[in-house]
């Protein structure tokens, strides 16, 4: 059982849409339906997909078998007086099974301190969503040889609370890499990822945790990343805003 449970994930890929601060409601059903239309015409076999709209076009009927909708945030509390925030409840209520947490945006601009993004891991995988947890370094960490360090300690504080991991997926993500157009080489994202796994099962003792690899991915880059060991899946930014790239990310996956 757990055997094939491990098949299935590694062998699906997962593909993630962020959609960021971008696309109105009517904008959203539009790409969504274009997507799911493109899908029909050539189903994406062996691939799991996950879009993450922005709050207001959450809506339930966007959801459907060939696509699983996410929130880009969540609060770690049940209820209570936090203004602007929105909890596990509300985004289950609008159709969500996944959510986004310790996106390097959120970490750098919004200033999420990683024990923030744990408590927010945690308490979102026990109230009955997935996660995928973003880590990644700075240009400048990584100038200064603290790439290791710096995944490690985010990896370390993300966990720290978790009691299940089976729903937890890591995204990596290059600080630098993001929304720049300069995509980490396969020799960065091979070394990164086999640090990121070994570190996984030296902490959790688990091997399940699928590692997406996030950072200017686009249709011309797609499928040679996705041939790199341990990369489980993409997050895509930029090119998830038009259905055509994005399916072509989806398509590279097969
Ligand atoms: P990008 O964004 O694909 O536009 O670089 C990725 C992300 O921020 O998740």
């Amino acid at each position: 059982m757990f055997s094939t449970f491990l098949t299935e994930i590694f062998v699906k890929k997962l593909i993630a849409a962020n959609w960021k601060m971008h696309k109105t409601r009517a904008e959203a059903r539009d790409l969504i339906k274009d997507i799911v239309d493109g899908l029909h015409t050539k189903p994406a076999i062996n691939t799991e997909i996950v879009i993450f709209p922005p709050y207001t076009a959450l809506d339930a009927s966007l959801a459907s078998s060939e696509i699983a909708l996410g929130a880009q945030n969540v609060y770690p509390a049940e209820q209570g007086a936090f203004t602007g925030e929105i909890s596990t409840s509300m985004l289950q209520d609008v159709g969500c099974t996944w959510v986004l947490t310790g996106h390097s945006e959120r970490r750098h601009i919004l200033g999420e301190s990683s024990i923030f993004i744990g408590k927010k891991t945690a308490f979102a995988l026990e109230h009955g969503l997935s996660v995928i947890l973003c880590i990644g370094e700075t240009l400048e960490e990584r100038e200064m040889d603290l790439l290791q360090s710096v995944l490690y300690g985010q990896i370390e504080d993300a966990l720290y609370d978790i009691k299940d991991f089976s729903h937890l997926v890591i995204a990596y993500e290059p600080v630098w890499a993001i929304g720049t157009g300069k995509v980490a080489s396969a020799d960065d994202i091979r070394f990164v990822h086999a640090l990121v796994r070994g570190h996984l099962q030296k902490i959790c003792g688990k091997n399940h945790i699928r590692i997406l690899y996030g950072g200017s991915v686009k249709p011309e880059n797609a499928t040679e990343i996705l041939k790199i060991d341990n990369v489980n899946g993409l997050l895509v930014g930029g090119a998830s805003l038009q259905a055509g790239s994005f399916l072509n990310i989806v398509h590279a996956a097969q």
